[in-house]
């Protein structure tokens, strides 16, 4: 059992890493600028963006391990620089004042081809995270199961499957919050895991948006209807944007929209063989045993809501 300060816990895999950390045992506090009033562990109210945030909140108490699952919610070039890497790096800053021994960070698979800002800021981190005197586990996770959820309400309604080129551009290896909250807690006190930088899939085989939308339809019953989109129109929007962007901030944001929507559409999650030039899905390596076939239907008989949150494009 550890003491463990859990940041991003209102998330969607921070608030399954409260479950799994209280599962395991550990004392759990949550560092949080909003208290939900559900969350299985101690509540402490802290901005974490700001330089000394934590430490306010924390004032003499410590922690063993230190566990991030903050992200930005948007994406955006300031927010993600405001919170994939100032804010991970307060708490960086503060576990090693503290005496922590073990930071846990919940990176993103998509980080091993970096194109977007969110992905600098990512990346920024980590290495920031290396570099430190602390015994650090970074964990890079495939895509999560509310990221492939966005077209279940449209296709329930009667409408298409929406696919990028002819569906099979890209692969994934999804997993479930549950699943990955498990790992997230192992990673606390896995001795082999120190100082490792780890992808992390879910049970296999790799889906394609295709697959998705086969098993969607199949469940429903219903013979697959798709309506095949050009990845192209994203990727000219973005152009177009940036342009226009030099006028208006808020185009420009836009832009970088619609250029994480073109990174999705046209790159996998999976592990990059740089050598070879493709992604391998044998190589990325599963966890847990929920499958997204599982998670589909209990959606469809409204067992569980989705949370798409702010890339309900995804
Ligand atoms: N979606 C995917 O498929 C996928 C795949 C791989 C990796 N990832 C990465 O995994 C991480 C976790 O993802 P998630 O979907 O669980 O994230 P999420 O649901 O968007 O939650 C983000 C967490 O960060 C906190 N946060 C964001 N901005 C903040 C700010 N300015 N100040 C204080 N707290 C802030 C949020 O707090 P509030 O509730 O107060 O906003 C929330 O607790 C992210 O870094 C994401 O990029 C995602």
């Amino acid at each position: 059992m550890a003491r463990v300060l859990l940041l991003g816990a209102t998330g969607t895999i921070g608030r399954a890493a409260a479950t799994a950390l209280a599962g395991a045992g550990h004392d759990v506090v949550c560092a949080l600028r909003r208290d939900p009033g559900d969350l299985p562990a101690e509540v402490r109210l802290a901005d974490v963006t700001r330089p000394g945030g934590l430490a306010e909140a924390m004032g003499r108490d410590g922690a063993d391990a230190v566990v991030s699952c903050l992200g930005s919610r948007t994406g955006l070039p300031q927010d993600a620089w405001a919170v994939d890497f100032d804010a991970n790096r307060h708490a960086l800053d503060w576990a090693e004042a503290a005496g922590a021994a073990r930071m846990v960070y919940l990176s993103a698979i998509c980080v091993q081809k970096p194109r977007l800002v969110f992905q600098h800021a990512k990346m920024t981190m980590e290495a920031t995270l290396r570099a430190s005197r602390l015994e650090h586990v970074i964990l890079r996770p495939t895509a999560f199961f509310k990221s492939l959820s966005g077209q279940i309400a449209r296709v329930r309604a009667g409408r298409r499957f929406l696919l990028f080129g002819d569906g099979r551009l890209t692969a994934c290896k999804p997993i479930s919050d549950r699943d990955l909250g498990a790992v997230l807690a192992r990673a606390v006190t896995e001795p082999g895991w120190a100082r490792r930088t780890l992808p992390v899939g879910g049970p296999g085989p790799a889906l394609t948006p295709l697959d998705q939308a086969e098993t969607l339809f199949s469940l429903l019953d219903r013979a697959p209807a798709v309506r095949h989109v050009p990845p192209g129109l994203l990727s000219g929007a973005a152009r177009a944007l940036d342009v226009a962007g030099r006028l208006s901030p808020g185009l420009a944001a836009r832009a970088e929209l619609a250029r994480i929507g073109h990174y999705y559409a046209t790159e996998s999650m999976l592990v990059w063989d740089a050598a070879a030039g493709r992604y391998d899905a044998e190589a990325t390596p599963e966890y847990g045993a929920d499958t997204l076939r599982d998670h589909y239907a209990r959606v469809l008989r409204g067992e569980v809501a989705v949370d798409l949150g702010d890339h309900a494009m995804f």
